[in-house]
């Protein structure tokens, strides 16, 4: 199968990858149960599901809604805080040749600080991924990542306590995503993920009630794919830093619309419930292109080039 051995290595704002396919928190968990299906040293990075500084018992039952090319989740970020996550989880993925992302949630600013600080006694992490989509408890429920301000506010928390890469995870709740994006990496974010789930809802038609208990979820998959790749290419044509690109990739053709669009690295999500080897497939894929179109790092953001030309023969 890999005849030609394809470079596929990249860096993300100092994080080096040794290929650029990652998989999204929250639909991996820490890597456990994933690792009965394959050596989780294949992937460039695993981004864990998000860690906070106490646990967090999550939403109640019903918290997953299937719609047709989707999800629907509402789990709340269940998690065993940065403590369990420090001796139970992180040893676990440590024995695998891959990055560690962690993703990051509090609910206050200081929260997302210590929860950092913690990690930082430590060794093993290799970033952070600050997820700004938890409502902070203090203004009232409003997301971090809805407030450019708010969002700089815990970017530049986190900066301050480490000097270990920070990416923020944009929300696409909004309604200009560049203008969280410019505040992120105006607070000193080294590299941005986007996008997270987007706030929907289902309604039980025969019992006449949200199908959630939570009322609203965030829908991941497919369905969001192309207003993904479309804010990718937005945020590329107004930042300077590099992009993870991730929202309903299930193959390496979803992923390279990301990466044409911008993103210098991926990660798949909900496919990973579906298909437990779709992260491999789509790294395979990647080496397969690269094989036939030319250098990895040269198809990022090669799908702008097209308005360039177009204006020259124009
Ligand atoms: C069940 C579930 C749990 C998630 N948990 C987290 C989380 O803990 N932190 C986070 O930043 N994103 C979380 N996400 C968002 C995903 O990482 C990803 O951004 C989103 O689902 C879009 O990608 P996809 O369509 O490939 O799933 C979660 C998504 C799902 C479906």
């Amino acid at each position: 199968m890999d005849h030609e051995v394809v470079d596929l290595s990249v860096n993300l704002g100092g994080l080096a990858l040794k290929n650029p396919v990652m998989v999204a928190s929250g639909t991996f968990g820490y890597g456990k149960e994933f690792a009965e299906f394959f050596d989780l040293g294949r992937l460039g990075a695993v981004m864990v599901k998000g860690v906070s500084l106490v646990p967090w018992e999550g939403n109640p039952l019903p918290r997953i809604v299937e719609t047709p090319a989707g999800m629907l989740n509402a789990i709340g970020l269940q998690n065993a805080g940065v403590d369990h996550y420090l001796k139970e989880d992180l040893p676990f993925l440590r024995q695998f040749d891959t990055r560690i992302i962690v993703n990051v949630i509090g609910k206050t600013v200081e929260e997302y600080a210590r929860v950092v600080e913690r990690i930082e006694a430590q060794e093993g992490a290799d970033a952070y991924e600050i997820n700004i989509s938890c409502p902070n408890i203090k203004e009232g429920g409003i997301s971090f990542g809805s407030d450019p301000a708010l969002a700089a506010e815990v970017v530049k928390a986190v900066r301050s306590r480490t000097r270990r890469p920070v990416i923020a995870k944009l929300s696409p709740n909004v309604t200009d995503v560049t203008e969280v994006a410019i505040a992120c990496q105006l607070a000193g974010a080294d590299a941005l993920s986007l996008v997270n789930t987007f706030l929907a809802m289902a309604i039980d038609v025969d019992r006449e009630r949200p199908v959630l208990a939570n009322v609203f979820g965030g829908l991941s998959g497919p369905a969001i794919r192309p207003i993904a790749v479309r804010m990718v290419w937005e945020v590329y044509r107004a930042v300077d830093l590099p992009l993870i690109g991730m929202g309903g990739i299930t193959s390496a053709r979803d992923a390279l619309e990301f990466i044409l669009a911008g993103a210098s690295a991926v990660a798949v999500g909900t496919a990973n419930f579906t298909n437990p080897y779709a992260s491999l497939e789509v790294l395979s894929g990647i080496q397969e292109a690269v094989r036939r179109r030319g250098p990895y790092r040269e198809m990022i953001g090669r799908a702008h080039r097209w308005q360039k030309e177009r204006s020259i023969d124009d």
